[in-house]
């Protein structure tokens, strides 16, 4: 990846003539069935900017109370777009279309109108859980008869593309817009694009100058991304079965679910241990171990490409000697 970014061809991206960006939106374009897309230096730029051309001000997006949108973009869809945002309570991956259907408000000037749905494929806080495709399409029938948008927070996309089989432009035609990460599982060091129909991208490109996301000779970074997709997607599947593991060696201490882990994360729930999650935290961590502490009862494991069978042995012998 190192010498794919030295060797990269760069221009200034600011006026569309970096050749290696402008390589790897058509190819990420492609790889999801749209006609175009865009690069962004953050996930969280990629999904505001996706927000925003869907949701005009004053209008309203629905999305789960725990969606990465709402909860960890600090509060930019109301700060920069004037969006105004209701939530369906978080259950993760699992989503109710009919629930979704029931929340939508028509146009109109007594309530405010609700323009699009979004959702989140992996769940982050939902565990790297995976929705079901035909969730999917509900909610797109759903936001076809109502006539608004539909956005996929789709920065583990390939994650589900892997642990599901669904290819990635049938993902791709159920929704508007859609945001990729280039920095997640995929392992490079920045980067994410927004995905959607040529007038919207070229609205988008507008939406990321007016954030500050225009970059320069930026090439060096979409190399690192290019590699990340032609090398780095099959082999998530070993970081799901590595997450698999670790959750099967943990579910007897009672803080694993290990039938809900699917993809890379591995959720931890400490309500019923005598453990808490900062104590282990800090605890794994003395020994080399990672643990991604949410709450004083939550944590999270996530496996990725710089985690082999060996880091995983070595968790394990870390973690079940500090639960047990
Ligand atoms: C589901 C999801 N969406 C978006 C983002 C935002 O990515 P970034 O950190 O690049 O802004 C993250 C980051 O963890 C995420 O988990």
């Amino acid at each position: 990846m190192r010498e794919a970014m030295a060797a990269a061809e760069v221009g200034d991206d600011v006026y569309g003539e970096d050749p290696t960006v402008n390589a790897l939106e058509s190819r990420v374009a492609a790889m999801l069935g749209h006609e175009a897309a865009m690069f962004t230096p953050t996930g969280s730029m990629a999904n505001q900017i996706c927000v925003q051309l869907l949701v005009p001000p004053g209008g309203e997006l629905l999305c789960d109370a725990d969606a990465h949108v709402v909860t960890y973009e600090i509060g930019a869809a109301a700060a920069l777009g004037g969006i105004s945002s209701r939530t369906w309570s978080a259950a993760g991956a699992d989503i109710d279309p009919d629930a979704v259907a029931a929340m939508v408000r028509p146009d109109g000037y007594h309530a405010v109108a609700t323009r699009a749905i979004a959702v989140e494929q992996t769940h982050n806080r939902g565990g790297g859980g995976v929705i079901p495709l035909s969730t999917l399409e509900s909610l797109r029938r759903i936001a076809d008869r109502a006539e608004i948008g539909l956005h996929c927070d789709g920065a583990r996309i390939w994650h589900a593309h892997v642990a599901d089989g669904v290819p990635l432009e049938r993902y791709g035609a159920l929704f508007d817009t859609v945001s990729v990460c280039l920095s997640k599982g995929l392992g490079a060091p920045v980067g994410s694009l927004v995905v959607s129909t040529r007038e919207r991208i070229e609205r988008g490109r507008v939406l990321r100058k007016r954030l500050g996301g225009g970059m320069r000779q930026v090439g060096v970074l979409a190399a690192a991304g290019d590699h990340a997709l032609t090398h780095h997607i099959g082999r998530l599947a070993d970081d799901h079965g590595r997450a698999r593991r670790l959750a099967g060696a943990l579910a007897p201490y009672g803080i694993v679910d290990a039938g809900r882990v699917v993809t890379n994360i591995v959720p931890l729930d400490f309500t019923k241990s005598t453990v808490d999650a900062p104590t282990l935290g800090a605890a794994a961590r003395e020994r080399g171990v990672l643990v991604s502490v949410l709450g004083p009862r939550v944590g999270r494991l996530v496996t990725h490409l710089d985690v082999d069978d060996a880091g995983i042995d070595r968790a394990i012998e870390v973690l079940t000697d500090l639960l047990g």
